[in-house]
């Protein structure tokens, strides 16, 4: 086939535009910002572009004032109607692939950047799909919608699919270091993209096809969804065998080969892992595959919240109180530590099930100021002192933010379900560990 027009030569002389304005889409943004390039930021939602263009970040990753730096450089920010993307060189895609409630992708905002590019696609651009979806989304239904242009992916401008591997919240994670895949739909495509990249990353990974580097991104989460299952599972067992699961976990981690330390907790939360590995669940199903690892993992960590709702029960069952008329506390809704994205969080089942058991619930979290449960009933987050007073306190998120010595030391009766209490000394029949029974014996 021949190979589109490339328009421009020299990686850093290119113009950006960077559709969706998140936890992805933003630092990518800054990055090629930060690199010399112009870029222009794209988002549907006008509070989100308000919020940016007003120098203020919504994401923990991205400083204030390394926001104020961009804005000051090359980043400028539209809503779609405003936006300029025929006068972009390259388009990257970063918006949500959620789920439906029966665990169906959702390419809804997918395909809607999608037709937005449409209307604007000009012969030599390159256009980047970077949100994680199943194997065939690009050069399926993606490039159908940016086809119903006129213009033909391969022959007219290119198409690849760039995964993010960003851990929000681990400045690691985030370096030039860590490497960026990338496929196309053509050699030449996959070269160009590959080199768009290296201004941003240090180590970028040509592969053969935009599916090839589709199901290594979900490859990567199901990986971690299924060994956190594994060990979610192993928490349930030494419970009954009176094990200690982080003992067991932390003597196996000692093996410098073979062994990857994966750690139990109430469930799991966030954008990804909740929700990718149900991408490539539903495509196997179209290959008539059954992925039974990504419904077992799926079974046993969204059983995890119920679970920590028995813990607590049991744990003020030992004080002689019922979970009905407690008044249980919640330290941390976010999904994970010392960050404010609370998306997916297992605490809102956590909190649904113990109020649809009859208790009243109060929760902290320095970082998530309000928040909604399973239920739809939305909490703001009260003093710690509130939390610590209560009935019992259920260890959800454990942030440095929170001084956990203090929680100890006062707390009457603790259900830790991360492992926090480990290192602090706490008083028998005090802590109700998950995976691992009472302190104390
Ligand atoms: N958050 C992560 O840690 C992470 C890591 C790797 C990959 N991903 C993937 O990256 C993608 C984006 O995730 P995120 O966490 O950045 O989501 P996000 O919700 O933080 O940001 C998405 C942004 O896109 C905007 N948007 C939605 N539809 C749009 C449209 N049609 N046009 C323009 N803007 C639109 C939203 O307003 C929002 O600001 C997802 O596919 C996710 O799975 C996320």
């Amino acid at each position: 086939m021949e190979e589109p027009r490339t328009a421009v030569t020299n990686a850093t002389d290119q113009r950006i535009a960077v559709v969706g304005l998140g936890y992805v889409g933003l630092p990518l943004a800054i990055a090629f910002t930060e690199a010399g390039l112009r870029v222009e930021g794209v988002d549907a939602n006008a509070r989100r572009v308000a919020e940016l263009a007003a120098g203020r970040s919504p994401i923990d990753d991205i400083t204030n004032d390394r926001l104020a730096a961009a804005l000051a450089g090359g980043l400028s920010l539209a809503e779609p109607v405003d936006a300029h993307l025929a006068d972009a060189d390259v388009i990257f895609v970063c918006v949500p692939t959620p789920i439906t409630r029966s665990k169906d992708p959702d390419l809804g905002p997918v395909l809607a950047a999608g037709a937005l590019i449409r209307d604007h696609l000009r012969g030599g651009q390159l256009i980047v799909l970077q949100s994680t979806t199943f194997p065939g989304t690009t050069s399926g239904p993606f490039r159908e919608e940016l086809e119903r242009s006129g213009l033909v992916a391969g022959r007219d401008f290119d198409l690849a699919f760039a995964p993010e591997r960003v851990n929000p919240g681990d400045p690691a994670s985030a370096s030039k270091g860590v490497p960026r895949l990338v496929g196309a739909t053509t050699g030449a495509a996959t070269r160009r993209a590959a080199a768009l990249l290296r201004c941003i990353n240090d180590n970028v990974i040509e592969l053969s096809s935009p599916d090839a580097a589709e199901l290594a991104k979900l490859l990567e989460n199901v990986f971690r969804n299924v060994n956190i299952a594994l060990v979610n599972q192993l928490a349930l067992l030494c419970e009954r065998m009176g094990l200690d699961v982080w003992e067991v976990i932390d003597a196996a981690a000692t093996k410098p080969f073979g062994f990857m330390r994966f750690t139990p907790g109430p469930g799991v939360g966030g954008h990804c892992i909740p929700v990718d590995p149900y991408y490539l669940a539903w495509r196997a199903r179209e290959f008539d595959f059954v992925d039974r690892f990504v419904e077992l993992a799926g079974d046993i960590n969204f059983a995890m919240p119920r679970h920590v709702v028995d813990l607590v029960a049991e744990a003020l069952n030992e004080r002689g109180k019922a979970l009905r008329g407690a008044r249980v506390g919640v330290l941390g809704v976010a999904f994970k530590p010392n960050v404010r994205d609370a998306r997916n969080s297992p605490a809102a089942d956590v909190i649904a099930g113990m109020v649809g058991r009859g208790a009243t619930v109060v929760y902290h979290d320095p970082h998530v100021p309000t928040f909604r449960d399973a239920a739809g009933t939305t909490y703001e987050s009260q003093p710690l002192d509130e939390v610590v007073g209560a009935d019992a306190v259920v260890v959800v998120t454990a942030h440095r933010a929170v001084d956990m010595d203090a929680v100890y030391g006062r707390a009457d009766l603790v259900v830790d379900t991360v492992n926090s209490s480990a290192t602090r000394d706490v008083r028998p029949r005090q802590v109700l560990r998950l995976g691992a029974g009472w302190s104390g014996g």
